[in-house]
């Protein structure tokens, strides 16, 4: 090759590398995997090794601490780090309050007062002490399992290696986030784009002495485990943090109404920018643990708590196309192609139609000026359209008939909750039939909360189905791998990564297994009670080889949607074929009995009737906080009905029929203490 065609190909990688490494560190949103993006590097120094007059600023051997290290040890975090919801507007802060007032069944004199916390945009940690002793340090990971980033952490000047304060708890994980400010940035910014990757790529160098170059700072927000802590308001936490010896954030603060909410908002928003380090919201937490503990948590975040993001972004541009994606259960989502834009630091070329409904309500065409908005990390969105700038031959779009992918009829489902047709049209085809479908299903097989196989990442999914390597999940554990080495970009090393990485998802929890098939209304949580209900992947299977499926009515949150979900997807003699083949391949583990410890384990409840100041979900998540489980029919296998106001008279009498105990609320609670 000519030294001129070496350059192109040279720069065309580099410029491949810029983007990949945009997408990683400034949106966050990774184009490729781990090792698509190191072949890429690899290859990149590779061609400058053997051709010495290779050079560019931008290439990876001249850009150091970018890349964070993937050696540290993972580590199970006692207690979850969860993430929290958010909110954008007043009116989502209403809800929130209202859903909490409800869940505490609008009880007389509650003291609702919310610790308002500026959320800095860092990297969380969480930091065992034990014995005053610090002892290990995690990132979060994926909430359940961090990472081992002890020897950097203990580089940061604000993280006291011993705390000697008589009530400072026996032990404890000190949770908080890392950072780094915006006076110390200014010297990093030609090695990294924004604060917040400085940080991350700082704590997780392999070698802590580079770490402790970078100034990162630590202010502390929270808790997860702990033994012999004394404290009952969030106030008080933040307070005691201070007397420990931990920096908090000096501009929390308790407030009480959610009009003093918004005006705090405001004026924090104002100052954003003389504040010495990012912040992109403000946090609100219940003030008063007991309240809390009442409260609990939804799926991975709490309901006590929620994120008020600060506003969007926005810019406006053109649309050159409108595109259809077709979801893995057969959502038809209208995209909008528009002249790339600037919002916010960030280039905007797509944006989402949500759905045929959308459209017609906004009346958007193809060529028409819009106002996009961008929030935070939620996918781009087409505010209005500019009417006055709309070309006077332009058209309504037609939304498409037929799937676009196989050509099946599009369908409105009827919602019977809110006796209306749904917004989105689906694909009719029942999911590997059409093409489109069937590849996000695999995708969301390998997903971060499904399998979770690292090195198999969208793209790679992509391009094996389109070598027909993958068509079905069970091929995933059969793969060719002496064809895929062949392939460009593959080689030893890499293949050897993805065998190792598939090889060990082959045992896998049944809740992930069952959330993994992707069935439609069976989400995370879901999945979670399903499990824990059926217990093994056998009792699943011969839900439908018994045709027998009467056992799910009896499971409390799975309700008519779900069950008539399951039915379909065993209908389907595809679905019967794909689990046949993958219970050859894979281990899948029973579920164990969830923590036994508490009064009401062994123990089934049911309820009937309002209980006097006390929420239907509330009363559940008590039962559940203590090890017992809650059916939804009276039945011999009952053991308590638990009566409130207006009961239903028949479940009462049944419940006598068949012997079962019968309490009052009271009477219940008594058996707590
Ligand atoms: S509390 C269960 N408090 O926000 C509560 N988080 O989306 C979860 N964050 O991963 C954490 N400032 O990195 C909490 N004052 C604050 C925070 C805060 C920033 C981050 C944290 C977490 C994310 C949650």
């Amino acid at each position: 090759m000519i030294d001129e065609k070496i350059n192109q190909k040279y720069l065309e990688k580099i410029k491949l590398f810029q983007k990949f490494n945009k997408h990683y560190y400034n949106l966050n949103k990774p184009l490729v995997d781990d090792t698509e993006f190191d072949r890429l590097k690899l290859e990149i120094i590779s061609l400058e090794k053997k051709h010495n007059f290779l050079k560019h600023k931008n290439s990876p051997s001249n850009i150091v601490g970018f890349k964070p290290s993937k050696i540290f040890k993972k580590v199970k975090h006692k207690t979850a780090m969860l993430s929290l919801g958010n909110a954008f507007s007043e009116e989502d802060l209403v809800n929130f309050e209202k859903k909490i007032l409800n869940f505490l069944n609008n009880e007389q004199g509650l003291n609702i007062e919310y610790s308002a916390e500026p959320k800095i945009d860092g990297i969380s940690a969480s930091l065992l002490f034990k014995d005053g002793k610090f002892v290990t340090g995690l990132s979060r990971g994926d909430g359940k399992e961090g990472e081992d980033i002890t020897e950097n952490l203990k580089t940061i000047k604000d993280i006291p290696n011993e705390v000697k304060s008589k009530n400072f708890p026996k032990e404890i994980d000190i949770r908080g986030e890392v950072f780094i400010q915006n006076s110390d940035f200014k010297d990093l910014r030609n090695k990294f784009a924004n604060p917040r990757n400085a940080a991350s790529g700082s704590l997780r160098q392999k070698d802590p002495r580079e770490t402790e170059k970078i100034p990162l700072k630590f202010i502390a927000y929270t808790f997860g485990y702990e033994k012999g802590l004394k404290v009952s308001t969030q106030e008080d936490y933040l307070k005691k943090l201070k007397e420990w010896g931990f920096k908090t954030n000096p501009l929390n603060k308790k407030i009480k109404t959610v009009k003093d909410l918004m005006k705090n908002y405001n004026e924090v928003e104002k100052k954003r920018d003389q504040i010495n380090f990012d912040i992109d919201g403000i946090v609100y937490k219940i003030n008063d643990f007991v309240l809390q503990k009442r409260l609990g948590n939804v799926a991975n975040a709490p309901r006590w708590a929620i994120a008020h993001k600060f506003s969007a972004n926005s810019g406006i541009s053109k649309i050159k196309n409108i595109e259809i994606q077709i979801g893995r259960t057969g959502a038809l989502t209208p995209v909008a192609k528009i002249k790339p834009v600037n919002i916010g630091g960030v280039v905007v070329s797509n944006a989402t139609l949500h759905n045929e409904e959308e459209i017609n309500r906004k009346d958007i065409r193809i060529g028409d000026t819009v106002l996009i908005e961008r929030a935070g990390d939620v996918i781009p969105h087409v505010i209005s359209v500019d009417l006055k700038l709309r070309d006077k031959k332009s058209q309504k779009f037609n939304f498409p008939k037929n799937c676009p992918s196989c050509g099946s009829k599009t369908i409105k489902d009827f919602n019977f909750t809110t006796k209306k047709e749904d917004a989105v049209r689906r694909c009719s085809s029942e999911g590997y039939e059409c093409e489109k479908m069937a590849v996000e299903k695999i995708k969301h097989f390998v997903s971060k909360e499904a399998f979770n196989i690292d090195g198999l990442g969208k793209k790679i999914v992509e391009n094996f189905w389109n070598l027909n390597l993958i068509k079905f999940p069970q091929d995933i554990f059969k793969l060719d791998y002496i064809k895929i080495e062949s392939l460009d970009g593959w080689g030893k090393q890499s293949v050897a990564n993805l065998k190792y990485s598939i090889n060990q998802k082959k045992t896998i929890s049944f809740e992930k297994f069952i959330y993994a098939l992707g069935i439609r209304h069976i989400g995370l949580e879901n999945a979670k009670i399903i499990s824990k209900n059926l217990k093994s992947l056998k009792n699943f299977v011969s839900l439908s080889k018994k045709n027998n499926f009467d056992s799910l009515i009896n499971i409390d949150g799975i309700g008519e949607t779900q069950i008539n979900s399951i039915i379909n997807f065993f209908k389907n003699s595809i679905n019967l074929d794909v689990l046949k083949n993958l219970e050859k391949v894979l281990i899948v583990k029973n579920t164990e009995d969830q923590k036994t410890d508490g009064v009401f384990n062994d123990k089934t409840f049911m309820f009937t009737g309002k209980l006097p100041n006390m929420s239907r979900s509330e009363a559940k998540s008590l039962i559940e906080q203590n090890s017992g489980s809650i059916v939804s029919n009276v039945t011999k296998k009952l053991d308590y009905l638990i009566v409130g106001e207006k009961p239903t008279n028949r479940k009462v009498e049944t419940a006598k029929s068949l012997n079962v105990k019968i309490l009052d609320k009271s009477s219940w609670l008594k058996m707590l203490k």
